[in-house]
């Protein structure tokens, strides 16, 4: 049977359903390794782990400042998990080199234990999401802890990591533009991780990032104001109805378009804010609309249960659409369209499968 099977069944396959309850069984134990990875990112046990040398339980909970206790019982998630290795007679646990070659802030592949804390999120707001199914009200911000810090991290990594490599070079002859001095907004800027590496490096161009969080705003301004830059600031504001025409030459959106109350009306708001030549660089979600399109796509269903707990509660809540987070790039691209940008093109980074970034020109 395939995820798209149309056929109806008439016996009851034993053999498939045992194969069944083992992928069951499966999926629940790696469930609970995820919330353990997020765990072990947040306590700083991954970063420990690193590099050191085969360690006991007590040698690690010293280095990482954390009860022994607590610790072991981790390492034990983690040993049947197969992230670490123990040596039974040494007492000893190891993160092999090529584990953390995904598991640590800046490693090869990317640290994939700051996703892990979206798994760990979506089960802490259970409750919350519940209620929504069975009353088809949505959510708030406030109801997801530690939002917008995992989402900084995540986009530190997705965006960040590959801003000025990859992200910029997107649009011919914006660093030229940056350099010589340019308006910039990035709607829906969170904690201002992007836009405040952007006002480091380009010290003639003026930033300006707008987001609904007055938390997540309030951390991006005291970031600012410990980095010393005159040339970024930020405000917190509801981006519905969003009208500045002809203000700048440059507006940024990182996933920040589907969760909105009126993502067409900001996305046709965007278009009005350019001047001449500008350009919006648009970072969404890479998926299709179409669910059999998805089958195969990265961490497919994680994005699915993020859509369900999140991102589809957060726009209804705000008296949106509930597109969802795989409201597909189909959709947003004829938004783009439609909003009446000129040219509109289309890319994937190779560091980053799950998202799709977009060049629209006035
Ligand atoms: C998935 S987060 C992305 C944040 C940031 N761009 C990043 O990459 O870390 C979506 C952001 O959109 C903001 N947002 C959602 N609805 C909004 C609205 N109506 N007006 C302004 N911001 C909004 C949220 O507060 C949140 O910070």
């Amino acid at each position: 049977m395939t995820a798209l099977d149309t056929h109806s069944r008439t016996a009851f396959d034993e053999k498939a359903a045992e194969v069944f309850a083992g992928r069951v069984a499966t999926i629940l134990d790696d469930g609970a390794i995820a919330v353990m990875m997020a765990l072990g990112h947040r306590a700083g046990l991954f970063a420990a782990m690193a590099d050191a040398p085969p360690s006991t339980s007590s040698a690690i909970a010293e280095r990482a400042g954390l009860a022994e206790r607590y610790v072991r019982e981790w390492l034990a998630a983690m040993t049947v998990g197969r992230i670490v290795t123990y040596d039974l007679q040494a007492g000893t646990y190891t993160l092999p080199a090529e584990h953390a070659a995904c598991l640590v802030d800046g490693a090869p592949l990317g640290n994939f234990a700051i996703y892990a804390q979206h798994v760990a999120l979506l089960g802490a707001v259970q409750d919350r999401v519940l209620r929504c199914l069975r009353t088809g009200e949505g959510t708030a911000y406030g109801d997801y802890p530690c939002f917008h810090q995992i989402m900084a991290e995540d986009s530190a990594q997705t965006v960040g990591g590959a801003l000025f490599d990859a992200v910029l070079p997107l649009a011919e002859g914006l660093v030229d533009r940056l350099e010589q001095g340019i308006d910039v907004l990035d709607a829906g800027c969170g904690r201002g991780g992007v836009l405040i590496a952007l006002a480091e490096r380009f010290p003639r161009s003026r930033f300006v990032g707008y987001d609904l969080g007055s938390d997540a705003i309030a951390f991006a301004r005291e970031r600012a104001e410990a980095a010393g830059l005159g040339n970024v600031r930020f405000e917190a504001r509801d981006l519905t109805g969003f009208e500045e025409p002809g203000s700048f030459d440059l507006v940024t959106s990182f996933d920040a378009v589907h969760d909105q109350k009126d993502p067409e009306g900001l996305v046709r708001g965007i278009r009005a804010s350019l001047r001449p030549g500008g350009v919006y660089l648009m970072q969404d979600i890479g998926g299709s609309a179409r669910l059999e399109n998805n089958l195969d796509f990265p961490m497919a269903a994680m994005l699915y249960a993020i859509s369900c707990a999140h991102c589809t509660p957060i726009s209804i809540g705000q008296g949106g659409p509930g597109l969802g987070t795989m409201w597909g790039w189909e959709t947003a691209q004829a938004m783009l369209e439609r909003a009446g940008f000129a040219a509109v093109e289309r890319h994937v980074l190779p560091h980053d499968p799950m998202n799709v970034w977009f060049v629209a020109r006035t």
